[in-house]
């Protein structure tokens, strides 16, 4: 018997950073998914194929020994068959480029608690989602949870480490348009970076918390009253607090300056550091916000927002 489950990518529209100190954020998961489909074996091992390469393992290793990033994975799997003379078999299929900011290591986590999980039982979101979190910490140990949070439940969210997410309930007129540096980052060493940022200059910091605190509950009111041009001011003041962190390079900065061209607003998406880059457009000028970005020869998609979250076969 095998069991599946997608879980979709992700866009931090504001809050990145910020919110592993504590600060609310508001992502939208995209229509780019991750499926798993995970089957028992007789043979008492933990066997993953995807199209970054295999893993093939016995179970009880030390995860710390791993280097691969199939690791939450095995995680998972290892974890799951414990006590139970068993194998398993997973299978990975993305649509979502790796390690850009769109969410493909927690979508991958996502779909691999729920499709792991429910082989031995019916497991409802709220466990899946503490399972995929426990995975992602195997290879970002300090990440604020939002990422698994917007997965796993899909739509546009507010969220923070604190109270956790609640669903905003507005029809999206908006359009993002995705454009990728294809400069791969880690998540964990860009984190790192501005935590040392953040102890040599605690006041700055501090108050580009409260800043980014004030902007997301502006926002939040601007996403009551559809008002796109208000929000785009507000993507582009949010880049400018992701500027002073040190999370920009030259090429990033290029593109944000391509997107604003013909969009209403562009910032970095997740880590930064590399990664991609969104603007914000509606029906008006979305053709010429991907045109602008192509004809530099940027990879640029356009992305709808995901209602479902995470789904299970
Ligand atoms: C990465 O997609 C988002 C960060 O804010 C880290 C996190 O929230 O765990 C940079």
């Amino acid at each position: 018997m095998e069991s599946k489950a997608s879980a979709p990518g992700k866009v931090i529209l504001f809050g990145e950073h910020f919110v592993v100190y504590g600060v609310k954020a508001i992502l939208c998961s995209i229509d780019k998914r991750i499926t798993v489909t995970a089957e028992k074996i007789k043979e008492n091992k933990i066997l993953i194929k995807s199209n970054i390469g295999n893993l093939e393992l016995e179970p009880n290793k030390d995860i710390s020994k791993i280097k691969s990033p199939l690791k939450p994975f095995y995680y998972l799997a290892n974890k799951i068959i414990q006590n139970k003379n068993i194998g398993i078999k997973i299978k990975v299929e993305s649509e979502i480029p790796l390690g850009v900011g769109l969410g493909s290591s927690s979508a991958c986590c996502v779909a691999g608690a729920a499709a792991i999980s429910r082989l031995f039982s019916d497991t409802p979101k709220e466990e899946i989602l503490k399972l995929a979190i426990e995975a992602e910490k195997t290879i970002f140990q300090n990440t604020s949870g939002a990422d698994c949070t917007i997965c796993t439940f899909g739509g546009i969210m507010q969220y923070d480490k604190e109270n956790g997410f609640s669903k905003i309930k507005f029809e999206p007129k908006f359009h993002l348009v995705i454009a990728n540096s294809n400069i791969k980052h880690s998540t964990e060493l860009i984190v790192k970076d501005v935590k040392s940022f953040k102890e040599k200059n605690e006041d700055e910091f501090s108050n580009l918390c409260k800043n980014e605190g004030k902007l997301v509950e502006d926002v939040l009111e601007l996403l009551k009253k559809n008002n796109i041009k208000g929000l785009g001011e507000k993507i582009n003041e949010n880049q400018r607090y992701l500027e002073t962190i040190g999370i920009s390079n030259e090429k990033i900065r290029k593109m944000i300056q391509i997107g604003k061209e013909s969009s209403f607003g562009a910032k970095i998406t997740g880590a930064g550091g590399g990664g991609c880059v969104f603007a914000l457009t509606d029906d008006t000028n979305l053709n010429e916000t991907i045109n602008q970005f192509r004809n530099k020869n940027y990879e640029c998609f356009s992305v709808k927002i995901d209602l479902e979250g995470l789904n299970t076969f």
